[in-house]
């Protein structure tokens, strides 16, 4: 959850690491800190709130030294042990003063630590599990002193650090990335890895440690992503990584093909306003190059054969919040195109139940940072039951593609706004031709159905587009309802996930009770909701597909209207059948039943971003949330 970045080069660090900071901020919010080796000494300074509260306190009466140091950390945080407080903030620094500590992620035993490490004598200045790790490594480093030549792999100056990280990451259980930096060990950063992210950037003259490339892209497009229970060194001018037993090891060398200016604002108030309106591109980049020559779907990585793929008789989609409304998506393109049974499960309930799986069960886990630990949690439990598992992922080279037996990559870019935007339009792109992929290998689709279904999502960007200039009524609606309690969502099939996804982003957005029902559900209960003026947005499908589907939910936007509801009607485009029970008609371009959540969706997160803006919220970083759930 927490963003960490570290640098050791030849400038000063100061102004790296916030920088760094600042893109990794979409992570956690909650509090940052800094911690610069000068002089022989640690500088550090954190604050409780947004990476504005620690500049403003930079900016007033920065700590002498902390300009100077040319080896630092930083850490934004989303807390999971320990309120939001200065004290509670990141760095933690040893009682010695002599290590400074960031850490994402949680220690599982930390209690037990905390208590050993008390028993020395040592008085805890926070409630953090990570607070322990300083006191460890610092205890660490001491004896090691004392013991010359204890480690050669990392070099003579620097080994001891890099040891003393090893001895404390073999003792601690958990997730956790952890960076730390020792007042003695001027010019080096040690990173360590266990089930969270951490990626070395190499640059010249510097090199760097973050959780994402994000933090350092704008000073290097070479990167090494480190493998699990991994520990690595950084100098000026040298990256070295072992495992945590000290062996020699090595990580995954990537170029980063996407520049600094993709991951700025780019003119829009808040990032996600540019993430919706990159949607037509994002949309187009995921579906380059899917298509071969002889028409077959192409996946990106398959380590899986075809008659795997033919052998699989069930099909289990695992993902979270907004990727789980994308599976539920997917569910009903699955079933129809292929004819395999396909459920849909919250990844953090999946393994709780026992679920049936087996060697002929293929289990999709979409994800946009690859990272969420609940989602991991369940592909690890489902591989452990010999289950195959196929990721969607919008982040080259993350844990779940890692770990997955086929790949499929969104090209979304990056998404720093907290609400998914570009990331569903993508999911439910890549979840298509994962549907299309494996009707084409079970030979239950020719060809040329293949490629009408790959034709009218090559469509897609071009209706995007002008679906998205079609927007400023929905703004203007979305200020005139800013002031309501209660906004509810209302779809049938492959419109009930989009009314969840509309909620969600009205839930996560504006702090606003809002839900999502399957339409036909009304009657059974949440009717009941419906007050005077109660605004009900009715998502429904094209005309031109199940003509009874579509009289259906005419029929429960009639009785919802009924009982005083206000109708704010999203239909395709020509469809007169709804313009009498219509309050307000949000008309979207003609599309393919499956496919309609494309284009139903985009009005939803205008709604939301508009709504958010106009109580006065900040948009990209929800109260409470963080990017990238990476604990469970
Ligand atoms: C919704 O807007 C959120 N960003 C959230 O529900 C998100 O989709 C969920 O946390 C899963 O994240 P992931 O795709 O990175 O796994």
């Amino acid at each position: 959850m927490c963003g960490i970045v570290g640098y050791a080069g030849g400038r000063p660090a100061l102004g790296i690491v916030l920088d760094g900071l600042r893109r990794l901020e979409y992570r956690g919010y909650d509090s940052a800190g800094v911690a610069v080796v000068a002089g022989g000494a640690l500088s550090t300074e954190k604050r409780a709130g947004k990476l504005a509260n620690l500049e403003k306190v930079l900016a007033e009466s920065a700590r002498p030294g902390i300009g100077d140091g040319t080896t630092g950390i930083g850490h934004t945080r989303w807390a999971t042990h320990g309120g939001p407080t200065d004290r509670n903030a990141h760095p933690h620094v040893s009682a010695d003063g002599r290590v400074a500590v960031i850490h994402n992620g949680i220690i599982e035993n930390f209690a037990k630590l905390r208590a050993e490490v008390e028993a020395t004598g040592v008085v805890f200045s926070s409630d953090t599990d990570t607070e322990c790790v300083a006191h460890l490594l610092a205890a660490e480093l001491a004896s090691l002193d004392g013991a010359a030549g204890a480690d050669g792999a990392d070099g003579a100056a620097t080994g001891n650090l890099a040891e003393a990280m090893r001895r404390v990451c073999r003792r601690l259980a958990g997730a956790f990335t952890l960076l730390a930096v020792d007042a003695r060990t001027p010019g080096a950063v040690v990173g360590a890895r266990r089930n969270s992210p951490l990626v070395v950037g190499r640059g010249s003259g510097g090199n760097f440690l973050a959780s994402d490339v994000s933090a350092f892209i704008e000073h290097t497009r070479e990167a090494i992503e480190l493998g699990q229970d991994q520990v690595v060194l950084i100098t000026a001018d040298a990256v070295s990584i072992t495992d945590f037993a000290g062996q020699p090891a090595t990580g995954r060398d990537f170029h980063i093909d996407w520049d600094a200016s993709a991951a700025e604002k780019g003119g829009y108030d808040y990032f996600m306003l540019k993430e919706i309106a990159e949607q037509p591109r994002a949309v187009a980049d995921t579906l380059l190059g899917r298509l071969t020559e002889t028409g077959d779907i192409m996946l990106d990585e398959v380590r899986l054969t075809d008659q795997d793929l033919r052998d699989i008789d069930k099909v289990f989609i695992v993902a979270c919040g907004t990727a789980y409304h994308a599976g539920l998506v997917t569910k009903y393109a699955i079933e129809h195109w292929t004819r395999i049974p396909c459920e849909v499960e919250l990844a953090s309930e999946f393994r709780y139940r026992d679920p049936v799986l087996d060697r002929s069960t293929l289990v999709v886990a979409i994800s946009q940072s690859g990272e969420t630990m609940d989602t991991l949690m369940a592909l690890r439990h489902a591989k452990e039951q010999k289950a195959r598992v196929l990721a969607i992922c919008n982040t080259n080279g993350a844990t779940i593609p890692r770990e997955s037996d086929a790949v499929l990559y969104t090209h979304g870019g990056p998404e720093i706004a907290v609400a998914s935007t570009k990331a569903f339009l993508t999911q439910l792109v890549a979840c298509y031709l994962v549907g299309l992929h494996l009707a084409q290998v079970r030979g239950v689709m020719y060809a040329d159905e293949v490629a009408s279904v790959v034709d009218q999502l090559q469509n897609m960007p071009a209706r995007l587009t002008r679906l998205l200039d079609t927007m400023a009524p929905v703004r203007d609606l979305a200020r005139e309802l800013a002031g309501v309690s209660t906004v509810l969502f209302i779809g049938r099939h492959v419109g009930y996930p989009v009314a969840l996804e509309g909620a969600l982003k009205l839930k996560e957005l504006a702090y606003m009770h809002a839900e999502g029902f399957a339409a036909g559900e009304l009657k059974h209960g949440p009717i009941a909701l419906i007050e005077d003026g109660t605004p009900v947005i009715c998502v429904v499908p094209s005309p031109a597909g199940r003509g009874v589907l579509h009289d259906k939910i005419v029929s429960n936007i009639q009785e919802v209207r009924a009982r005083g509801a206000r109708t704010i009607v999203i239909a395709e485009e020509g469809d007169r059948a709804v313009l009498p029970y219509a309050d307000h008609l949000i008309a979207v371009p003609k599309t393919p039943t499956l496919l309609a959540p494309l284009v139903t969706t985009v009005p939803l997160q205008v709604f939301a971003a508009e709504v958010a803006t106009a109580r006065g919220h900040d948009v990209d970083q929800p109260r409470n949330l963080a990017k990238s759930v990476t604990v469970e």
